[in-house]
């Protein structure tokens, strides 16, 4: 979060230190001020009064009837059409809702005014008193509308009419004005919307050539203007100005710099640049527009892998949906930065946005974070769309501009290192597979020549046969790991990525007995409905991550982004197939709740370089389980540990090559449970001990515990807490199988959220503040209000003392 706020603090300072005049653009993103009903409005309609972003579906209930999908998943080689129970979340998101807000206008007079909308789920009309300003398909999508015509100075009206169709997704999509919107007035003459281009051509060490490429909009022709630029460094120091004539002529105008000792941008160090582009007519100043941009060098060699300024650096990447749990698709800054920084935590240096177009606030906390990016738009194409009312149905008319908006939002961001093109679309084995790839690669690339191009590829035998995987400058494949190496030998890239890998199932804090890593495959559907965190269970397509991380050590593997980061609302898979009420996933590394499973520690272990990991499972309160076989798990960055139960030795374990698992995990597999305290004792290389952990079997429950993400908020009313609750015994163990409701009340400066306990199977409302712990835990999320002061929270539950934890409202 420190290095989050410090961003925003210079970005202010930089804003007024050196664009003092910055008022000739104004830009207001709409957040109050909406109101809200579901359908169309009629003359009895009692609107909601709303906040923007708003997700009208997340509020419930959940119901099996919600978009019920009878279908036979072709890509999961399914052949018979079956009842997809909670595929798309259970929620109620079908249907009709229109939005509408007044908005005021200053003066018209020699004025442009923008609407720019982040994103609408999903097929928005967009009308400014009474006139169609837009209308724009893709949910997913940034669009925006020149409204200067359409509006009058003083007060103007805005609708926006949504409808979302069944069947038109693979998982939930939310609906309604999800993303900001914002309002944008400029000078007749001015920089449109997503109007530069910042490339940097050469870049060292010592120097870097920085090319700026403006649009101008709105000028006559011929006539004259200035344009100048400044390059500020991320210090806030003007590094570099220029201010040339610019003859209008519908012409880019293009100026470059040299930037000396650049600070490169990197995941470590997420330094920008800003280039200030002000037009002048004479000495009036017309408008003045910033972009933000990073310089850094990006290199896919082949054989060699990915360089990031030089250095070889494999992805260590997660895909991850929109939604954010219990706060459903409603974009939210700091539940964004909250994942960003969980999965850097874990070692993670990049996020492929699957398989939509992410919000801007993703894009720009990973540019300042430091988090690298495969930005993907489509997960259909024209050809055989799995979803068939979705983008497949408007793919052939909206395909072009929907690239084209993407590509030039995300441009300028040094965190966007590749473009996808699509997710497993049919189209890779279909008869018109090539041309449509074409199209889109050819597209991206006039958008953007400084970017490789990939798709997340299935079906391995089409694509290498029929030129599919050729034809793209990184060939992605998704799944099929063992299959890498053949393929290498097929393909004219000399490089593979994984951009879809593992789809792992795991559900937090639930464990399966006996524990098998047998099969490739291993499907397991047990009664509990929950998946184990062993980490050993799979789909019928997926594998769990050993095999990846072995792949990832060969240099040719540019390396892989893990199905899923974090659990997401719908495909419940394995059991996706009537078994309601399951509606959530379990590929997650970290839960819907946004708590880490242990697989989180399996991950870290690996990936993070800079911390070490020790971490045990399962946990060790297993009453029914006494005298019983009870594997335990060691996930550690130690070459080797020595397991003690009950102060005796279960013996040392060192990582091997013997079988795929244990490269990665050490393991105890015959321990007989006894309660007590299982203790691990890591020994570093020269076999010296480096570090010890240790579990307790829980006695009796006793106290709520509460741990909150961050201890101070800023007084702007957008700011959230993750707030996690558990159950301790007197000495403070938590109680890893408690499963209580426990209730939630919020005093001072802020309110309650949302809740959530990361169970697949759990009906209970996000938004009503109490919730059942699953596996011994649930979160609660607050919301920081807008005045200073304290905002103070506490949970209480049958049978246990009460907790409260103070937060400062700043
Ligand atoms: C992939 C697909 C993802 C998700 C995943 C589940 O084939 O690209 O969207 O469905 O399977 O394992």
């Amino acid at each position: 979060m420190k290095g989050e706020n410090k961003a925003i603090v210079s970005s202010l300072l930089l804003l007024s230190t050196v664009t003092p005049l910055l008022a000739e653009r104004t830009v207001e993103t709409m957040k109050e001020g909406w109101f809200f009903t579901k359908g169309r409005p009629e003359a009895t309609t009692k609107w909601q009064s709303v906040r923007v972003p708003h997700d009208w579906a997340i509020y419930g209930p959940f119901d099996r009837k919600h978009d019920l999908q009878v279908v036979a998943v072709e890509q999961n080689g399914e052949r018979q059409s079956t009842a997809k129970t909670g595929r798309t979340g259970g929620l109620p998101f079908l249907g009709q809702g229109t939005y509408r807000r007044t908005f005021n206008v200053a003066d018209t007079a020699g004025r442009a005014i923008t609407l720019i909308f982040d994103g609408a789920m999903s097929n928005a009309h967009v009308k400014v008193n009474g006139v169609e300003v837009a209308y724009w398909p893709y949910g997913y999508n940034s669009f925006f509308a020149d409204v200067t015509k359409a509006v009058v100075p003083g007060e103007n009206e805005l609708v926006v009419e949504l409808e979302n169709f069944e069947r038109a997704s693979r998982w939930y999509p939310g609906a309604g004005l999800y993303r900001n919107v914002h309002l944008v007035s400029t000078d007749r003459v001015h920089v449109p919307v997503w109007g530069t281009q910042v490339t940097t051509p050469v870049v060292n060490a010592n120097e870097a050539s920085v090319v700026v490429e403006t649009e101008v909009a709105g000028a006559t022709p011929n006539e004259k203007l200035q344009i100048q630029t400044d390059i500020v460094a991320p210090d806030g120091k003007v590094i570099e100005s220029k201010r040339h004539l610019y003859v209008a002529r519908g012409q880019n105008y293009r100026e470059s710099f040299l930037v000396r000792n650049p600070a490169l941008w990197s995941t470590e160090s997420p330094t920008r640049y800003t280039a200030v582009t002000r037009i002048y007519r004479g000495d009036e100043l017309l408008d003045t527009y910033s972009t933000r941009f990073g310089i850094r060098s990006l290199e896919y060699l082949p054989e060699l892998g990915f360089r990031l300024n030089g250095k070889p650096t494999k992805f260590k990447g997660v895909c991850n949906h929109h939604d954010l749990g219990p706060l459903g698709a409603a974009v939210n800054r700091s539940a964004l930065i909250h994942q960003v920084e969980m999965l850097k935590d874990m070692g993670a240096n990049a996020i492929r946005t699957s398989h939509n177009m992410p919000a801007p606030e993703l894009v720009e906390i990973c540019d300042s974070l430091g988090m690298m990016m495969m930005v993907e738009p489509f997960d259909d194409w024209g050809f055989r769309p799995k979803s068939p009312n979705g983008y497949g149905s408007v793919f052939g008319e909206w395909a072009e501009r929907d690239i084209t908006n993407m590509v030039k939002h995300y441009r300028n961001s040094p965190s966007v290192v590749m473009w996808s093109i699509g997710n497993e679309v049919p189209s890779q084995w279909g008869p018109t597979g090539m041309d449509e790839l074409q199209m889109l690669q050819g597209l991206v690339k006039r958008l953007d020549p400084t970017r490789p191009v990939t798709c997340g590829m299935d079906n391995i035998n089409p694509v290498l046969q029929n030129g599919f995987a050729a034809a793209l400058d990184i060939p992605g494949f998704n799944y099929k790991p063992d299959r890498y190496e053949k393929a290498l030998g097929q393909l004219p890239q000399g490089m593979i990525l994984g951009s879809e890998t593992a789809s792992t199932v795991s559900s937090r804090g639930v464990y399966h007995f006996p524990v098998s890593f047998e099969k490739y495959h291993n499907t397991v559907r047990t009664p509990d409905n929950q998946s184990s965190s062993y980490d050993n269970e799979t789909c019928d397509w997926s594998n769990t991550p050993d095999i990846d991380f072995y792949m990832d050590k060969q240099p040719w593997v540019l390396g892989q982004f893990v199905w899923t980061g974090f659990d997401y609302l719908g495909e419940p898979s394995p059991y996706d197939t009537d078994a309601w009420p399951n509606h959530s996933s379990v590929f997650g590394i970290i839960d819907l709740a946004s708590l880490p499973k242990d697989r989180y520690y399996l991950y870290r272990s690996q990936w993070n370089e800079s911390d070490k990991t020790l971490h045990i499972l399962p946990h060790w309160n297993w009453p029914d389980r006494v005298g019983e076989v009870t594997p335990v798990f060691v996930y550690s960055s130690y070459p080797k540990a020595e397991l003690f139960l009950n102060g005796k030795s279960q013996g040392v374990r060192e990582f091997n090559d013997s079988t795929l698992q244990t490269r990665c995990r050490l393991m105890w597999n015959d321990v007989r449970y006894e309660p007590g305290e299982l203790k691990v004792v890591a020994y570093d290389k020269d076999g010296r001990e480096a570090a010890v952990k240790t579990l307790r079997t829980a006695g009796k429950p006793d106290h709520l515990v509460l741990t909150a993400n961050r201890k101070e908020l800023l007084a702007n009313g957008d700011e959230l807490a993750y707030i996690t609750v558990q159950v301790a015994d007197k000495e403070g163990n938590i109680i890893p199988t408690d499963a209580r409701r426990v209730k939630f009340a919020v005093k001072g400066e802020g309110s309650f959220e949302a809740t959530a306990n990361g169970d697949p199977r759990s009906l209970s409302s996000f938004q009503q503040p109490e919730i059942e712990l699953f596996s011994g835990a649930a979160t609660a999320i607050v919301r920081g209000g807008k005045k200073a002061g304290e905002l103070r929270f506490t949970a209480t539950a049958k049978g246990v003392k009460p907790a409260t934890i103070i937060l400062q409202i700043r």
